[in-house]
């Protein structure tokens, strides 16, 4: 192959080639399977380094477009993106909700563990990673337990261990988001770190915003603070920021809580535009925000970096997780707070429960540290592209013309949007009875109501074609006994007039 490479061009040639090679398979002239030159043989053809030749492939394969094959070499994936509509059709009535009420959220969390020990259940309720077994793991996990065995023995500082607070600012780096390792605190999950936070910030009664749908996670704890939600509807961008204006100015709300990148539900991530004005309106209403990335990492394209590297006023505070791109079951997350804050954060996390497991901290600093995190995140991103493209496809396929979802360039899930007279409480309940299991959207709204459902698409194949095809069905019985519901009690008007 020969790549023309501009040495002139202030573009690095790393992303010369690997330009060049997506546009030949966005193209479709390198097909789905078609091997890719070995490195060698491509840095001999060019003339370059193979190392540069290795970051383009680096880039390709984190962009799910290829994926390495150990000892054969680099293949183009089948991320074919015909067949389904790459333009999302997600335009919900823009209402505000304001309500006292946080949703169902641990009603919703136990039935979706209950649920899960079904034999064969098909789960598309769940927020966590497909569990590609992690090879390495019992490799990493007695490493790690024998360089923390001493520490087993003892109590650990309340903020984390500081190469694991290292090692995550390495990678907040790489976001675009600097940050000193003191500016880190290592939490329970990022359960704890919203907990805390909205604790530390939020007394009863006080108003918060939060975009609608939001993590039902976070309406549960705002509805145990005894704090009041005003519900600013999403739009296909983010957070519908006039409207968001509006309610700054008249309920001078305490806190802003935003998912920027990958929300949950929807799977949206806003522009680096719509980031700047909202911040600029938070700093103009002297509202904090609170940026909940959980999904960070998990992106099939570049996204921009977090609102908080454009804080200069200890307004925002940022927080994350390894529960989506490793396991959550290491309870391992982080929040990153700047300022006097941190201090006073840290005093709760003390208070709260001493300090994180050591052995969870040191398995993900082992993780991180010997470069398979990376490798691995690698994976997981080719292979969700290829589950997000095989639900799309299955829901232009099964799905009635009326409901419409997202096309999240990342993360876990995608949302759909059902008329609102569909009763999703029962189709949730006749779907499991098929044995399968959709996180209903009602939770996801303060005080319930709306009829959506959130569906996690990092599936195999076969489930995604047999479950979206029952779902389908469900949906298209629903739809033709409200119409005749409705046809019929318009008859009887017609009558009684
Ligand atoms: C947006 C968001 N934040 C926080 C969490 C909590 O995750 P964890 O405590 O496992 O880090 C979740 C889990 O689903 C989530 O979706």
């Amino acid at each position: 192959m020969n790549i023309l490479l501009n040495r002139q061009s202030s573009e690095p040639v790393y992303l010369q080639i690997y330009n060049y090679l997506s546009r030949l398979i966005h193209s479709g002239k390198l097909q789905a399977g078609q091997k890719l030159p070995s490195i060698r043989g491509l840095s001999q053809n060019t003339q370059v380094n193979k190392l540069t030749v290795i970051e383009a492939y680096g880039l390709l394969e984190a962009e799910g477009l290829i994926h390495a094959r150990p000892g054969s070499g680099y293949f183009v994936n089948h991320t074919t993106t015909s067949g389904f509509k790459l333009h999302s059709t997600f335009a919900p009535a823009q209402e505000v909700i304001i309500s006292e009420k946080g949703g169902s959220f641990i009603e919703q969390y136990t039935a979706s563990l209950q649920a899960q020990h079904y034999p064969d259940v098909i789960d598309f309720s769940s927020g966590f990673p497909r569990n590609f077994g992690l090879d390495h793991l019992q490799k990493i996990a007695k490493r790690a337990m024998t360089k923390s065995i001493d520490g087993l023995f003892r109590y650990d500082f309340p903020q984390g261990q500081l190469v694991l607070r290292q090692l995550i600012a390495q990678i907040l780096v790489q976001q675009g988001l600097e940050v000193s390792p003191e500016e880190i605190i290592i939490t329970n999950g990022s359960e704890q770190a919203l907990s805390l936070t909205m604790q530390y910030y939020i007394q009863p009664g006080d108003w918060v915003i939060v975009e609608t749908p939001t993590y039902h996670g976070a309406l549960g704890i705002l509805e145990n603070l005894g704090a009041k939600v005003i519900g600013i509807p999403m739009t296909a961008e983010g957070m519908n920021l006039e409207l968001l204006e509006i309610y700054l100015k008249s309920h001078r709300p305490k806190l802003i809580y935003t998912i920027s990148t990958l929300h949950n539900p929807t799977g949206i991530t806003t522009s680096q535009t719509h980031r700047q004005n909202l911040l600029a309106l938070a700093q103009q209403y002297e509202c904090r925000i609170l940026e909940d990335n959980a999904y960070e990492g998990l992106n099939f394209e570049p996204v921009p970096a977090p609102i908080k590297a454009l804080d200069i006023n200890d307004l925002v505070i940022y927080i994350s997780t390894f529960s989506k791109t490793l396991m959550p079951g290491l309870r391992v997350g982080y929040m990153v707070v700047t300022g006097e804050h941190n201090r006073h954060l840290i005093k709760q996390k003390t208070l709260h429960d001493m300090h994180v497991s050591t052995v969870s901290q040191a398995i993900v600093s082992e993780f991180l540290a010997s470069g398979h995190y990376r490798r691995h995140l690698n994976r997981l991103r080719t292979s969700n592209l290829q589950s997000r493209n095989s639900m799309l496809q299955a829901l232009e396929l099964y799905f009635p013309e009326s409901i419409t979802w997202t096309i999240p360039k990342g993360g876990l899930f995608l949302w759909t949007h059902l008329p609102d007279y569909l009763p999703i409480q029962e189709i949730c309940r006749e779907a499991l009875s098929y044995n399968i299991l959709v996180a209903n959207g009602a939770a996801f709204f303060p005080g319930g109501g709306y009829s959506a459902m959130r569906l996690n698409f990092c599936q195999t194949p076969e489930n995604i074609e047999q479950g979206i095809e029952v779902l389908g069905r469900l949906l298209k019985k629903y739809l033709v006994s409200k119409l005749n519901i409705k046809t019929n009690e318009q008859k009887f008007k017609l009558v009684a007039c």
